[in-house]
């Protein structure tokens, strides 16, 4: 501990075990979220022992009492002019406890006493406080008002499933990106549900060179999507594929909306179902509508006109599955997913909602039947971009079953949730209640703020007051992961992002230059092309 410590103010009026007030010289007063130290006693082992307790300031407030707001501005003038002006300043401050000498956070029993003194909390404290053990550490970065302190999260608060959650733009994907390389770096394996090809350089450095953890990491892409980005600009790019003929019944009533007490269509399904099985290998849905539609002609064989009829209103379900093009006639087994140490990035740009639901849907379910079947015994790391996509709040999706399953029961088996949302007013409550950890990055709309308030009651009223003076890459941590609330600035990615914005002013300064390019004998030559592409058109069509 340093010896040198700032003594910046002294305890006054009334104090308590959660919070206090200090007055300090006005050029003394620590700023607003700075880290102040106090000494108190506290009964350890039935003995009274010292005990250094760390607070934050809440509030800074500055006031006088010769300079009221009644007076005139010519009288304050005066005032000021004849040395009377007093000026007094004081903090409030937030308790957050203090370490016993195992490291572990204890709230104080005891008021802290109104006139000990309150010290600029030293660098060296400060770390203990908001670091772990290197091999518990996620080292996210720096604390905002004290930028010389690093910040890591301990890895046993994703037992109970984290929650990242800011307004568009405001970082969620880069701290992601970040919480990855670290988690990669301790030996997770992570699969990342990627709707907008956000993740998929991850194997790249900043400077587009290969990550020195490239080699584990793998980006999956299902056939029908055309991807945001090409797959020589991603580099290694395996198939994700789901073959239909290696669905089961339930599977396919599931994702054709038909319930299970819809008896006679389920069973005119199955009908259909086990005779193609008995016909093809592998098959697709067109076969099986095919085969529904020839139901009369199962009339010979005795089947029940019940069923006959329930094949028949199959169709109209069916029919959706035919639009979803996601199948292929292999299917990719999971376990090129669920290797120890790996990251696989599921790059869903390009498909529908549906389907991208859908491959959500089957990837999680498989993973969790592995790692509860024990087939995989390394814990496993499952980051949803855009959760609120998967798990909304009003409708259903194919996913929102599994990801609740996991939410609640994950942990028992090693499978753990990172949702990313933008609009946490959107997604469902449970499953944001579920995560027992949440970084909240800027968020301004009252909504979205009241739906965070409500799923954690970690995050009191000044902390969600602060969270639209954010700045970019600036969190506000709570839950398990931390052992107090933390305001922290997020460190520098060594991983390549995808996905940032785009360069607006440069593309447009670029179309400038194009059109000036565009002279009016050039003009007259692209109109004349256009001119015969039409024509060619037309000719093509006659
Ligand atoms: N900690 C940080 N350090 C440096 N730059 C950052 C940091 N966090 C975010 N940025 C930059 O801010 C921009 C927006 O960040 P990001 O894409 O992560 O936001 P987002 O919250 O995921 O937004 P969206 O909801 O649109 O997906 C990016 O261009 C990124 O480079
Ligand atoms: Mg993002």
């Amino acid at each position: 501990m340093s010896d040198t410590l700032k003594e910046v103010g002294v305890i006054i009026g009334e104090a308590s075990s959660n919070e206090f007030y200090f007055s300090s010289k006005p050029n003394e007063m620590p700023s607003r979220w700075e880290y102040v130290l106090t000494y108190s006693e506290e009964d350890i082992d039935g003995q009274p022992k010292k005990v250094e307790v760390m607070a934050q300031v809440e509030r800074v407030i500055s006031a006088s009492q010769a300079l009221t707001k009644e007076l005139d501005f010519s009288v304050i003038e005066k005032i000021i002019e004849a040395g009377l002006a007093d000026r007094k300043v004081w903090g409030k401050a937030r308790v957050l406890g203090y370490l016993n000498e195992s490291g572990d956070l204890q709230q104080p029993k005891k008021a802290v006493m109104p006139g000990k003194p309150v010290y600029i909390a030293p660098a060296d404290l400060l770390e203990k406080f908001y670091s772990y053990p290197e091999d518990e550490a996620i080292k996210v970065g720096y604390l905002i008002t004290r930028s010389e302190v690093p910040v890591s999260l301990s890895i046993k608060g994703f037992r109970r499933h984290l929650a990242i959650i800011a307004q568009t733009g405001s970082g969620k994907t880069y701290l992601s990106g970040v919480i990855v390389e670290e988690l990669l770096r301790k030996g997770g394996t992570i699969i990342m549900l990627d709707p907008h090809a956000d993740y998929v350089f991850l194997s790249q450095t900043n400077e587009k060179k290969r990550h020195e953890l490239s080699d584990r990491m793998t980006i999956f892409r299902n056939p029908a999507s055309t991807g945001r980005y090409t797959n020589a600009e991603v580099g290694k790019v395996e198939p994700y594929e789901i073959c239909f003929s290696d669905l089961s019944l339930d599977e396919i009533c599931l994702i054709s909306g038909i319930r299970s007490d819809y008896t006679n269509i389920v069973s005119g399904l199955g009908v259909a179902f086990e005779q193609l099985k008995n016909e093809k290998a592998v098959f697709q849905p067109e076969d099986l509508l095919e085969k529904i539609q020839q139901a009369d002609s199962w009339k010979d064989t005795g089947v029940d006109p019940k069923i006959i009829n329930g094949a028949k209103d199959a169709a109209r379900y069916l029919a959706r599955v035919v639009k979803m093009r996601v199948f292929t006639d292999a299917s990719t087994n999971v376990s090129k997913m669920l290797r120890p140490r790996h990251l696989s990035v599921v790059d869903l740009s390009g498909l529908d909602d549906e389907v991208s639901d859908y491959i959500g849907f089957r990837i999680l379910s498989d993973i969790y039947e592995n790692v509860a079947s024990g087939k995989f015994e390394y814990p496993v790391f499952v980051f949803v971009e855009e959760a609120h996509r998967f798990i909304p709040a009003q409708g259903s999706t194919y996913s929102a079953g599994i990801i609740k399953k996991i939410a609640a029961e994950g942990r028992k088996f090693g499978v753990f949730l990172v949702l990313i949302t933008q609009r946490p007013f959107k997604i469902h409550s449970d499953a944001l209640s579920q995560c027992n950890s949440q970084i909240i990055m800027r968020l301004t709309n009252p909504q979205d703020q009241n739906a965070v308030a409500s799923s954690s009651e970690r995050l009191g009223q000044t902390l969600l007051e602060d969270l639209p003076g954010l700045n970019k890459g600036e969190a506000v941590i709570v839950g398990e992961m931390t052992r107090a609330p933390i305001m922290a600035r997020i460190r520098k990615r060594t991983t390549r992002e995808g996905g940032s914005d785009i360069d607006i002013i440069g593309k447009m300064k670029s179309a400038i230059e194009k059109a000036n390019e565009e002279t009016p004998e050039n003009e007259g030559e692209r109109l004349r092309n256009d001119l015969r592409g039409f024509l060619g058109d037309e000719e093509g069509k006659q």
